[in-house]
């Protein structure tokens, strides 16, 4: 498959070379342009930085029960090529990249050409991993797009991996939706995380174009080195009631795709939902305290239960006041997200700003909502469909952005993730 030169290669180069280049392979060597073999100048993590390495391979994709780091970059991706075997070669290129970023290193090895552009685009250099992790997913629109079933893999769509329903209040823009692909990158610093990103994208050039895109921040570890539970841009602590990452038979229910859920090569895999919530902070921040508790049902400062002190305390949705009313309100976010508690979701979001909406002034600010689940359908659905009927945080939300990627299982070294799929 030959095409014309990539504009930051100096040669006519085909497409499957640019991979090779841009890709490492386990090599540990890389070849130039003029053919011949190049030294390994990686740039390896210094023993000091190693804690802050998050392994890239095992059974699951690191990134999903992996304690949220302090920022994402987050992107959605088309496939513009053709060939089931060319999204096979990215996806092998892809692992060994991120593997290498994951550990601090640079996504490939320099040619010490210096006509050529450098391999990577060198923002790293010299920072620390960060707890780097890069989670990969497929939309359904990989499996069949307008229905026409594009690389041969229809019969493979996972029967969980749906298209979610059109939900009250919803105002989804088709900039902020869906995706062949997703890359997923969070880690403590943002240029870490915006660098995976980039270089994902630049190697899959002439492969992939980017269909949306959105950065995020919780708090950092700096600011709050306890590692409480982070506060949205509404001021409320965003997290407390997640199911526990450490208990490995709640993860197996909650999070991870099991051999009962029919789909072999999804095992060990999870189903990721995104939803671009944009918040209206002007409005918000002429609500008054009590409003914003009764919406919420916990106290802003403690993030507590309402009427309870602490914040983990029990979320008692019997309890009534002397008046008869519930003290969690009925309509309150809550009650609402729990219903009977039976199905759960692990949420991983992270606040968003983006300037301005419009000339009006508003500020463009909000929640990158990413949760993973077994099964959308039976876990982020229902949920939902509460929440949009009748959570009073409607008023002051609107979501405009949403997708689902089926993130497929971790990659074992020397395989490749998409490997159990591709
Ligand atoms: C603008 C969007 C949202 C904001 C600002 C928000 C904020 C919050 C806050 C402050 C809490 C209480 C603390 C906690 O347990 O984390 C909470 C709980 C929760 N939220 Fe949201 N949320 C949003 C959207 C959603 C969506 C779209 C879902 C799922 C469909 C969801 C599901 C949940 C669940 C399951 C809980 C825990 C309920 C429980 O106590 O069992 N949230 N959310």
């Amino acid at each position: 498959m030959k095409q014309e030169k990539e504009n930051f290669f100096s040669e006519p180069i085909s497409r499957r070379d640019v991979l090779k280049l841009t890709g490492v392979g386990g090599l540990g060597l890389m070849l130039g342009t003029s053919g011949t073999w190049l030294a390994s100048k990686t740039l390896l993590a210094k023993p000091q930085d190693r804690a802050n390495i998050v392994p890239f391979h095992g059974e699951h994709q690191a990134g999903i029960i992996t304690p949220a780091q302090d920022f994402v970059c987050f992107a959605a991706l088309d496939i513009v090529t053709s060939k089931l075997s060319d999204i096979k070669e990215l996806f092998r290129v892809w692992t060994d990249a991120a593997a290498r970023m994951s550990t601090g290193q640079t996504a490939g090895d320099e040619s010490g050409e210096a006509l050529l552009p450098p391999t990577d685009t060198g923002e790293v250099v010299g920072l620390s991993a960060s707890r780097l992790t890069i989670t990969f997913g497929a939309g359904s629109t990989l499996f069949q797009k307008e229905g026409i079933d594009r690389f041969g893999i229809a019969s493979k769509r996972p029967s969980k991996l749906i298209d979610l329903p059109l939900f009250s209040g919803d105002n989804l823009q088709s900039e902020w939706c869906g995706g062949d692909l997703c890359i997923q990158a969070c880690a403590d610093d943002p240029q870490v995380a915006f660098h995976a990103v980039r270089n994902l994208i630049r190697i899959g050039r002439g492969f992939v174009t980017v269909k949306w895109m959105q950065s995020g921040f919780q708090r950092t570890s700096q600011s709050d080195p306890k590692k409480g539970t982070p506060r949205n841009l509404l001021g409320f602590k965003d997290g407390t009631a997640n199911p526990n990452v450490h208990d490995v038979q709640k993860m197996n229910q909650v999070v991870w795709s099991q051999t009962s859920d029919q789909t072999p090569w999804m095992v060990k895999g999870s189903y990721m939902v995104v939803r671009r919530v944009q918040f209206r902070v002007e409005a918000w921040d002429r609500t008054n305290l009590q409003e914003e508790e009764s919406i919420f049902g916990r106290h802003r400062q403690s993030g507590a239960p309402l009427g309870m002190k602490g914040e983990f305390d029990k979320l008692d949705l019997e309890k009534k006041n002397p008046d008869g009313t519930y003290v969690i309100p009925e309509d309150s976010h809550v009650r609402l997200a729990r219903g009977n508690g039976k199905a759960e979701i692990l949420r991983r979001s992270y606040s968003y700003t983006n300037g301005l909406l419009d000339k009006t002034g508003q500020i463009d600010a909000g929640l990158l909502f990413i949760c993973f689940q077994r099964d959308p359908k039976r876990q982020f659905v229902p949920m939902q469909t509460r929440l949009a009927n009748s959570d009073r945080l409607n008023e002051y939300i609107v979501h405009v952005g949403s997708a689902v990627f089926a993130c497929f299982p971790g990659a074992k070294k020397g395989g490749y993730i998409g490997g159990t799929l591709f």
